[in-house]
């Protein structure tokens, strides 16, 4: 198995002068609960870290300590899409198994249920699926901004998506070389999903997402994320 965690964004709608993974949240980085909650997972995958230039290097040496000296480190790109581009690449380099799993995740989500990861890597591990996500029906009423207004839709028909997102190898590889090597594409995508969307041809599979799962995204999130990891919400995969 292979796990790409993103790391290597501003930040900029939290506004710190620290990016928000290298926060602390419960006595440690928000990025060491991401390293964390894989290790203890899935002990025997290859991690992959995209950091931003030497200021990310550093700070992760700060936080991690040494700690981690197997997890490979890749150098971030101006989006998310192009980040998870070049750990994509830094993949195919190191050698990968065209079926094994591979995990694509945010480091601004330090909240991981072990079953999930686990209902994740089985989706794509048994074969069913070539991509899985973590999707949960929204919380508050959906609308589509028309030109005369806004029109209610009913909320049944969407989900809203998290990551891990969960991948064949192979599939999602080559998804990002064809939209690499596709000049009418700006490559830049809301998530690794929308990518296999738009070059695979395949169905995308779902498991209940986590509420606590969150995106550390503003200030307040910090406050939350403590709260919830305290008094986690239940997880109710079946529902
Ligand atoms: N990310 C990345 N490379 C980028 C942009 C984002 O690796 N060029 C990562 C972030 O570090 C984060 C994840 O993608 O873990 C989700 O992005 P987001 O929550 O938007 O983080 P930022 O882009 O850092 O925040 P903002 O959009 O507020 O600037
Ligand atoms: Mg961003």
């Amino acid at each position: 198995m292979v796990i790409i965690i993103v790391a290597a964004g501003k930040g900029t709608r939290f506004g710190s002068d620290v990016p928000k993974q290298f926060l602390p949240l419960a006595g440690k980085a928000v990025l060491l609960h991401v390293v964390d909650a894989f290790e203890e997972v899935f002990p025997t995958a290859r991690l992959y870290l995209v950091l931003s230039g030497q200021y990310g290097r550093e700070m992760w040496e700060k936080v991690s300590r040494g700690r981690y000296p197997w997890i490979v480190l890749v150098e971030g790109g101006d989006t998310r899409t192009e980040s998870v581009s070049r750990a994509l690449r830094q993949v195919m380099r190191d050698g990968y198994v065209d079926d094994e799993v591979l995990m694509i995740h945010d480091g601004a989500r330090p909240i991981l249920n072990p079953d999930m990861l686990r209902r994740l890597d089985d989706r794509v591990d048994s074969g069913a699926y070539q991509a899985c996500v973590p999707a949960m029906l929204p919380t508050e009423a959906l609308s589509r901004v028309a030109a005369d207004g806004l029109e209610p839709i009913s909320r049944q028909g969407f989900r809203t998506v998290q990551t891990p997102q969960t991948f064949r190898a192979a599939t999602i590889i080559d998804c990002y070389r064809q939209m690499n090597e596709n000049p009418a594409d700006p490559c830049v995508y809301d998530d690794d999903a929308a990518v296999f969307a738009a070059y695979a041809g395949q169905p995308i599979a779902m498991v209940e997402g986590d509420r606590n799962n969150i995106k550390i995204t503003r200030p307040a999130d910090i406050a939350i994320a403590e709260i919830l990891l305290q008094s986690p919400l239940p997880y109710n995969p079946e529902s």
